[in-house]
C-alpha cells in the first residue's frame, strides 16, 4: 500500500487527481472505475480543469461506475447517473457510450446484475479504480456483510448508509432502500485501486480499514490485500493512525 498523506481536502483532491491522470496519460484507452458521494467531487473538479487547459484527453476512456440506486431514473439528480453527468462526463471529451453504470431503472436485480458484469467483462477489467469509503467501511455499497460478494449484486442498503446519504435528498424516506454496486471481487481484480478519503469523521474506519483485521464486517479492510493501493487522505483523516 501507498499512501499519500494531503493536507486538506484540496490537496487530497489534486493528489488523487494526478493518480488519475497519470493512468490516462500512460494507457490513453484505459478503464476507468468511478465513485460518486463528496469525496470524488473535488478530484473531478481539478480533471476538468485540467482537460479544459489541454493537459488531458478522454477521448479513448471507458468508464464503470461502482453503483446506483435501484429504482431512480437516469433524469433524477439524485441518481448516479445524473451525478456523473454533472460532475464529470459532460465536462471533458469522453465518448458517448463508453460510460457505464448499473441501470437503476431495470426492476430485474438479476438481470441489471447479469448486464452490468457483462459490461465490465466486455471493457477488459478495471485499470484504475476509484473509492470513498463509507462511515461503515463500506466500499460501493458492499455493506458490512458476514461474506465478501464477488460481481455485481442488488443490496438492500443498512440504516448508517441510508442515514449518512439523507443529507443528498429531501427526507430520509426519499433514499431507496436498495442499490446494485459491483462487487468485492471485481474491485479486487481492478490493476490499481485509489481510495480518497477526508475528514475527521472518517478517521477511526480509515485505521480499521488500513490496520484492522480483514473481515467482511469491515468491507474495505480486504484491500489490505490489493497489490496496488492508493490510499490518498487527509490529515484529518489520517489523525487516528497508528
Ligand atoms: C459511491 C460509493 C460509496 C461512497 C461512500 C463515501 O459511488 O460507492 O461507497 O464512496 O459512501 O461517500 P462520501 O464520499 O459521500 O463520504
Amino acid at each position: 500500500m501507498r499512501l499519500y498523506r494531503a493536507k486538506d481536502y484540496e490537496d487530497m483532491s489534486r493528489k488523487a487527481a494526478n493518480i488519475i491522470s497519470a493512468q490516462v496519460i500512460m494507457k490513453p484507452d484505459c478503464v476507468l472505475g468511478l465513485a460518486t458521494g463528496s469525496t470524488p467531487i473535488g478530484t473531478y473538479k481539478q480533471l476538468i480543469e485540467w482537460y479544459e487547459k489541454g493537459d488531458l484527453d478522454f477521448s479513448e476512456v471507458t468508464t464503470v461506475n461502482l453503483d446506483e440506486y435501484k429504482g431512480l431514473t437516469k433524469d433524477n439528480d439524485q441518481s448516479y447517473y445524473y451525478f456523473m453527468h454533472d460532475n464529470l462526463f459532460n465536462h471533458v471529451n469522453l465518448q458517448k457510450g463508453r460510460s457505464f453504470l448499473p441501470d437503476g431503472t431495470e426492476p430485474d436485480s438479476e438481470k441489471a446484475c447479469r448486464d452490468y458484469n457483462a459490461v465490465i467483462r466486455q471493457a477488459g477489467g478495471i485499470d484504475l479504480q476509484l473509492l470513498g469509503l463509507g462511515n461503515n467501511g463500506h466500499i460501493g455499497f458492499n455493506e458490512p456483510a458476514d461474506h465478501f460478494p464477488q460481481e455485481t449484486h442488488c443490496v438492500d442498503l443498512t440504516p448508517s448508509t441510508i442515514e449518512a446519504n439523507k443529507r443528498f435528498f429531501a427526507k430520509a424516506e426519499d433514499v431507496p432502500r436498495q442499490a446494485y454496486t459491483m462487487g468485492i471481487g471485481t474491485i479486487m481484480s481492478a490493476k490499481k485501486v485509489l481510495l480518497v478519503v477526508s475528514g475527521e469523521g472518517k478517521a477511526k474506519i480509515l485505521r480499521d480499514a488500513l490496520y484492522g483485521p480483514v473481515t467482511p464486517e469491515v468491507p474495505a479492510s480486504i484491500l489490505q490485500f490489493h497489490k496496488d493501493l492508493c490510499v490518498v487522505a487527509d490529515e484529518a483523516a489520517l489523525s487516528e493512525m497508528p
